[in-house]
C-alpha cells in the first residue's frame, strides 16, 4: 500500500490498522482494546492483552523455521572477534541466563541495570529480562559513576550486569572500578553484580554479591517466556531532561513490539533473513530498538559492532562490515558519516569492498546537513534517508518508508510522519501555524504505539514536561516546520538539550558540575557548532575572585576534568573561558541564546531586556582573545 493510503488508514481507523499489525505477532491473550485512551492522556496500547517480547523476538522466528538462521552477528573492530549466533543458539543462552536470574529471585517487574560494552552478552542480558518480565535499564558505558549512581537510585535494581572492561581506541576502560564507585555513591544497595570477564582487562571479583557471568549463566536452567501485560514496562531508558536529573523513559511491551515490527518492513524494507545493521550503541534508544528488538522481531539478522567509524583501524571500518556480512540496510548517525567523509572524502578506502548488498543508508540522531546527505548518496550510490527520532518515541516520528516505495528525498527534511504520529507546528500560545512557518513541533494525543508511557517514578514530570505545555498534544522539544508537501524539517531544540555526536546531553547538568567547583561563582554552558560532532558544549564561568585577583591558570583544566569525572567522557566538554560577568536580563535570567550566537560567530543583537549591555562586549572580547 502506498504511503498516503497507509497514513489515511492509520489516521481514519487506527484500531483496524494497528490491530492488523498486532495480528502478525504472537499473543498469549488478545487485547480488549487496541487503544484505551480513557484515564491516560497518552493512551494505553493493546490494553488487556498479554504478550512476551522475547518470545516474539526469538521463539516465534524459531517456530517459523528460522532456528538455524543467523540472528546476531558480533563484529568487533577492537578485538577482531566474529561470532554468529543462530536464533536457536541465541535463545538457548537467553533462556539459560533468564533461568539463572529466576533462581536468584529476580522476576516480573524487577529492575536489572545493564552497564556493558558492545558484546553479545549485553543483548543476551536484555532479552533475558524480557523473557521473564523483568525491566532492564541499560546505561551507556561512556557515563561516569555519578550518572550511573543516579540511574541506580531511580531504577532500584536487584541486579547489575556488567563486564570487566570496555574497549575504546587506545585505552581499556575498566568497568568494575566505575561500577564500584557508582555503588558507593548510590543510596540503593544492589545485592547482585555479575561481570563478564574479558581477556583484555579481567576484573578481580570476590566481594559479597559479585559473580562471574559464565558461572552465573551456566548455573541457570533454561526457562520459557513469562506472559506479561501488553502495558507492562519492558524497559526504562534514561535520557537528558532540562535539569541534571535524568528522565527514565518507560517503554511498554505490546505497543513497542507492534510498532517496531511494522517499521522493519514498512520503513526500512527489511524481510526475514535480511541483514540489518544499526551502527549505534545498546546504551541509546536506537540500539535498543534497532540493534536488539526490531530486527529479531522481524526474523532478520542484526549486526552488533564494537568499534568506531574511523580509527578502528581506518575509515573503511563500516564498509568492511557491510561487505563481510552482506548488510542490506545500514543505520547510523550523520556524525559517523562526517567522520568518514573527513578522512576519506573520495571513499577510496571503500574501493576494495563489495558493497553491492547495501540498498539504503538511514541516518538519525541529529539533523543531517544536506552536504553530508548528498556526499553519502553519491559515494555509496544508494538512497540516503534522514529520519527523526527521540528516546521518548522509541522509533521514527518521521521518515521515508522504503518498504512502501520511497518518496522523493528532500535534503534537509527528515521525511514525512509515520503512522501514529499526528504532527503539527504550533506557536508559543499553542496555536497551529500555517504550513511552512517555523514553530514548536507537537504530536496530537493519544500517542502512537511504541511511544513512552510515562517517566519512571515521575508521572508528574511526564505530564509537566510533555503534556501540559500544549493541551491535547505531546511537546517534542524540537522546533521546525512542515512544508506544503507534508515534509517535516527539524531544525533545533527549544530547550537546553544539545546534541553531541548524535548523543543527547543537557547543558544544565554540565552547569551543575561546573557550579560545584569551589572557585566558580556562576556559569553558563551552551552548544558550540562543531564540524564533526554537530555540537559540543562550551562553558562561560565567573570565578569567586577578590577585586584585582587574577584567575588561577588551571581552573579551566580542572573544570574539564571535573565534567569528565562526574558526567563522563561522552559529554566531550573540552572548552570554557573565564569571564568577569554573565549577561543577564533585568530579572536575573542568563541570556544563553545570545551567548550561543556569540560563541558560534553569528550576528547577535543586544537584547532589550539586558541589565548591562557592556557585559556582552566583554564576553565577545574575551572569546576573541581565547580563540
Ligand atoms: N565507554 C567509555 N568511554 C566512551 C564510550 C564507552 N562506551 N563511548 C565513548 N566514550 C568516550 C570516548 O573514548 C571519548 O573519550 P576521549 O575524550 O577520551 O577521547 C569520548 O567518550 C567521546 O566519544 P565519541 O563521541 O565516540 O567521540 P570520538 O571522538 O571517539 O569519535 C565519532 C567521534 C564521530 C567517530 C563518534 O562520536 C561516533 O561514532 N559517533 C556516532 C554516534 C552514534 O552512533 N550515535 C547514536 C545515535 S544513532
Ligand atoms: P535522543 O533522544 O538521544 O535520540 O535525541 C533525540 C533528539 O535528537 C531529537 O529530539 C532531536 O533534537 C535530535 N534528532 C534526532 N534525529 C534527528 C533528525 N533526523 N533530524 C533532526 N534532529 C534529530
Amino acid at each position: 500500500m502506498p504511503y498516503d493510503d497507509i497514513i489515511a488508514a492509520a489516521t481514519g481507523d487506527p484500531d483496524s490498522f494497528w490491530s492488523a499489525a498486532a495480528g502478525e505477532l504472537a499473543w498469549t491473550r488478545r487485547w480488549d482494546h487496541v487503544l484505551d485512551a480513557t484515564g491516560h492522556p497518552s493512551g494505553r496500547w493493546f490494553a488487556g492483552g498479554q504478550i512476551n517480547t522475547c518470545y516474539n523476538a526469538l521463539d516465534r522466528p524459531i517456530d517459523a523455521g528460522r532456528g538455524a538462521s543467523p540472528a546476531l552477528i558480533y563484529n568487533s573492530a577492537m578485538t577482531g572477534a566474529r561470532e554468529i549466533y543462530a536464533y536457536s543458539a541465541l535463545r538457548e543462552r537467553v533462556a539459560r541466563l533468564a533461568g539463572a536470574r529466576v533462581a536468584a529471585g529476580i522476576g516480573r517487574g524487577d529492575r536489572v541495570v545493564i552497564y556493558m560494552p558492545m558484546v553479545p552478552e549485553a543483548v543476551i542480558g536484555m532479552l533475558a529480562c524480557a523473557r521473564i518480565g523483568a525491566v532492564h535499564s541499560v546505561v551507556f558505558g561512556g557515563f561516569a559513576p555519578a550518572e550511573l549512581a543516579a540511574r541506580i537510585d531511580d531504577a532500584r535494581p536487584k541486579i547489575v550486569l556488567s563486564a570487566s572492561c570496555g574497549l575504546e581506541p587506545g585505552r581499556i576502560v575498566a568497568y568494575k572500578p566505575l561500577l564500584d564507585r557508582a555503588l558507593a555513591l548510590a543510596k540503593h544497595p544492589v545485592p547482585l553484580r555479575v561481570f563478564l570477564q574479558r581477556e583484555q582487562g579481567p576484573a578481580t571479583l570476590g566481594q559479597a554479591g559479585e559473580l562471574d557471568w559464565q558461572s552465573f549463566e551456566a548455573g541457570g536452567e533454561m526457562v520459557g517466556c513469562t506472559p506479561v501485560a501488553a502495558t507492562d514496562p519492558l524497559y526504562i531508558l534514561y535520557t537528558s531532561g532540562t535539569t541534571g536529573r535524568p528522565k527514565g523513559v518507560v517503554r511498554d511491551n505490546g505497543g513497542h513490539a507492534v510498532a517496531l515490527h511494522w517499521s522493519m518492513q514498512a520503513l526500512y524494507g527489511i524481510d526475514p533473513g535480511d541483514v540489518y545493521w544499526a551502527a549505534s550503541d545498546i546504551g541509546w534508544v536506537v540500539g535498543h530498538s534497532y540493534i536488539v528488538y526490531a530486527p529479531l522481531l522481524r526474523g532478520a539478522t542484526t549486526v552488533l559492532y564494537e568499534g568506531k567509524p574511523v580509527g578502528t583501524p581506518d575509515a573503511a571500518a563500516f564498509w568492511r562490515v557491510v561487505a563481510e556480512h552482506r548488510v542490506k540496510v545500514l543505520f547510523t548517525a550523520p556524525t559517523a558519516m562526517r567522520a568518514i567523509k573527513r578522512e576519506d572524502p573520495g571513499l577510496q578506502l571503500a574501493a576494495g569492498f563489495d558493497l553491492s548488498s547495501l540498498q539504503a543508508l538511514f541516518l538519525a540522531g541529529e539533523r543531517c546537513d544536506p552536504d553530508t546527505l548528498q556526499w553519502a548518496g553519491e559515494a555509496l550510490k544508494v538512497p540516503v534517508i534522514d529520519h527523526w527520532w527521540q528516546t521518548e518515541t522509541g522509533w521514527a516520528l518521521t521518515g521515508n518508508p522504503r518498504g512502501l516505495g520511497l518518496l522523493p528525498v528532500k535534503p534537509g527534511s527528515a521525511g514525512r510522519p509515520m503512522p501514529g504520529w499526528r504532527l503539527d507546528v504550533v506557536d508559543d500560545s499553542g496555536q497551529s501555524m500555517p504550513r511552512g512557518d517555523v514553530g514548536k513541533i507537537v504530536c496530537q494525543l493519544p500517542l502512537g504505539p511504541g511511544a513512552l508511557t510515562t517517566l519512571w517514578n515521575d508521572e508528574q514530570r511526564f505530564r509537566k514536561d510533555y503534556l501540559d505545555p500544549v493541551p491535547g498534544c505531546y511537546l517534542t522539544g524540537d522546533a521546525g516546520t512542515i512544508d506544503a508537501d507534508g515534509d517535516v524539517f527539524v531544525m533545533t531544540r527549544i530547550d537546553d538539550v544539545i546534541n553531541v555526536a548524535g548523543h543527547r546531553l543537557t547543558t544544565g547538568s554540565i552547569e551543575e558540575v561546573l557550579a560545584s567547583h569551589p572557585a566558580v561563582a556562576e556559569c553558563a554552558v551552551v552548544g558550540r557548532r562543531d564540524e564533526l560532532k554537530g555540537e559540543v558544549p562550551f562553558g562561560f564561568v565567573c570565578l569567586k575572585l577578590r577585586p584585582g585577583e587574577p584567575a588561577p591558570d588551571n581552573v579551566v583544566d580542572e573544570l574539564v576534568q571535573l565534567v569528565r569525572e562526574r558526567i563522563g567522557p561522552v559529554a566531550v566538554f573540552k572548552a570554557a573561558i573565564v569571564v568577569p560577568r554573565l549577561p543577564k536580563t533585568r530579572s536575573g535570567k542568563v541570556l544563553r541564546r545570545t551567548l550561543r550566537q556569540i560563541v558560534n560567530g553569528e550576528a547577535w543583537e543586544t537584547p532589550a531586556t539586558i541589565d548591562d549591555p557592556a557585559v556582552l562586549d566583554d564576553i565577545a572580547r574575551a572569546l576573541g582573545a581565547a580563540v
